[in-house]
């Protein structure tokens, strides 16, 4: 949580110094299974949630699904020839569970496997390192129907399913994470319910994110009792919380969401504990009877690498009564407990998301992980921008998202003069792609997609972000 009133300047930082990344800096781009395959019904591969919500009337904007999406099962081998032309040093990818492990039970399904066997020795041949997530929030739709992540079940499941991916792609992929934003698999799946299976319980949610970062501590444990060399982590998604002044009630409702938002995660998974204050926070939503002996522990499984997701920053303030509640991730039910905390716009420039544009709360982030949990490395598996992008003359010049880039990048490169072990960079997105209750409607990607046509066009920040992997940082401005 940062000290109260002090919001730091937002937008861009100062220096515009030429700047170099350490040695083997490990520049990527990242995608996930369902927002870019499509081939939703073919392979063998079975409903995820995913598939289940973006098909219910209402769940997504004008219907969007992913049953087409970038159309990258039947194209990945042109992706990967787009990738190495970026110069990318890694592409950040999810298994699609459903697609390897129909109905998530049983044994692995030999063609959806080929799939990713393909992905991954195409990469290696074009030397771009494989990075593997195994959950990028589509749970086969069988294993939410037994009760979902808020059952204790389904994260043995998640092990076994790690476990077959270890044994299909373990001589090959040497970098492994197992939840992809756990807090938004927990809270906006089974909380506010913008994301699948749509649920809104808030117990449910907190069982829910108890049981994800238990399926990791197994996930983990299983992997590395197979592939002692890998890289194993997480991604988690972190924000600044900032309170909008120094009034006590203001800086508690910081100290609130800080607790659900970060801490709920960090703390289990690089302490073994949940925070006091967020167990007493949360007392009239659940009494926590779900954690039982020795979970804890499992949780904390060690690691090697932990993936930082960054977009923007939280400003909270003390509840107002009557006041209007925010929408989507700042939905109240996405913070059980602390439902009536009120997020606080401050005027500054946003994406096209309505997310504030901050890149000095990368570095307060990254710093945070490092001087308050841990000295494992760090990643950024994602950060980006979405704003509209228009094709004129073949070209999108996307000035505003290569802002974006060169502002956190300079930010990224700040957290390691500080002293930070951030060893990577993924952007978010390779691709324009399906942004989940938002369809097709936000474009993410450094190569602009044509739904009609699949055609795909690198936009101006691809090619700015294959000169910054060619030097190995930033050019002077
Ligand atoms: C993150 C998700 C990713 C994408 C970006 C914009 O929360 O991990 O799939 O939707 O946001």
């Amino acid at each position: 949580m940062s000290n109260p009133a002090t919001p730091p300047a937002v937008g861009v930082l100062d220096e515009r110094a030429p700047l170099t990344f350490p040695p083997g800096f490990l520049w990527g781009a990242a995608t996930a299974a369902y927002q870019i395959e499509g081939a939703a019904a073919e392979g063998g591969r079975t409903p995820s949630i995913w598939d289940t919500f973006s098909h219910t009337e209402g769940r997504t904007v004008a219907g969007h699904t992913g049953d087409v999406a970038c159309d990258h099962y039947h194209r990945v081998g042109d992706d990967v020839r787009l990738m190495a032309e970026l110069g990318l040093k890694s592409y950040r990818f999810s298994v699609s569970w459903p697609r390897v492990q129909p109905g998530g039970s049983g044994p692995v399904n030999a063609e959806g496997l080929d799939f990713y066997q393909r992905l991954v020795d195409d990469l290696l041949a074009n030397g771009i390192e494989p990075w593997l997530t195994l959950y990028h929030w589509d749970l086969p739709q069988e294993l939410e129907d037994a009760g979902g992540w808020p059952a204790r079940d389904t994260a043995a499941r998640f092990a076994e399913y790690a476990q077959l991916m270890a044994n299909a792609l373990g001589d090959r992929v040497k970098y492994w994470t197992t939840l992809n934003e756990p807090w938004c698999s927990a809270f906006l799946g089974y909380g506010s319910g913008v994301h699948a299976p749509g649920r809104t319980d808030g117990a449910a949610s907190v069982q829910a994110g108890h049981h994800l970062m238990l399926g990791h501590g197994l996930a983990v444990q299983a992997l590395r009792a197979t592939l002692p060399q890998a890289q194993l982590g997480v991604t988690v998604n972190l924000y600044p919380v900032t309170p909008a002044s120094d009034a006590p009630g203001d800086v508690d409702a910081a100290r609130r969401i800080d607790g659900l938002a970060n801490r709920f995660f960090l703390d289990p998974m690089l302490r073994g504990q949940y925070p006091d204050d967020l167990v007493a926070d949360l007392a009239k939503v659940t009494d926590f009877g779900h954690v039982r002996d020795g979970d804890l522990a499992v949780i904390s499984t060690p690691m090697d690498l932990v993936g930082v997701n960054y977009y923007s920053r939280h400003v909270v303030a003390a509840p107002v009564p009557g006041e209007q509640p925010e929408r989507y991730w700042r939905a109240p039910t996405n913070w059980p407990g602390s439902e009536d905390v009120r997020f606080v716009t401050r005027g500054v420039p946003v994406t096209d998301m309505d997310w504030e544009i901050d890149a000095p709360g990368l570095v307060e982030t990254l710093r945070r992980v490092h001087e308050e949990y841990t000295d494992l490395p760090l990643y950024v598996t994602e950060n980006g921008s979405a704003f509209v992008d228009a094709v004129i003359d073949g070209q999108v010049d996307d000035v505003e998202r290569l802002a974006y880039f060169d502002a956190h990048l300079r930010a990224a490169h700040e957290a390691i003069s500080a002293g930070v072990p951030l060893q990577g960079y993924f952007a978010w997105s390779l691709l324009d792609n399906f942004e989940w209750a938002w369809g097709y409607t936000k474009r993410f990607g450094m190569i602009y997609v044509d739904y009609d046509s699949q055609t795909r066009i690198p936009k101006s920040s691809a090619r700015w972000y294959a000169e910054v992997i060619r030097r190995n940082g930033l050019a002077a401005q």
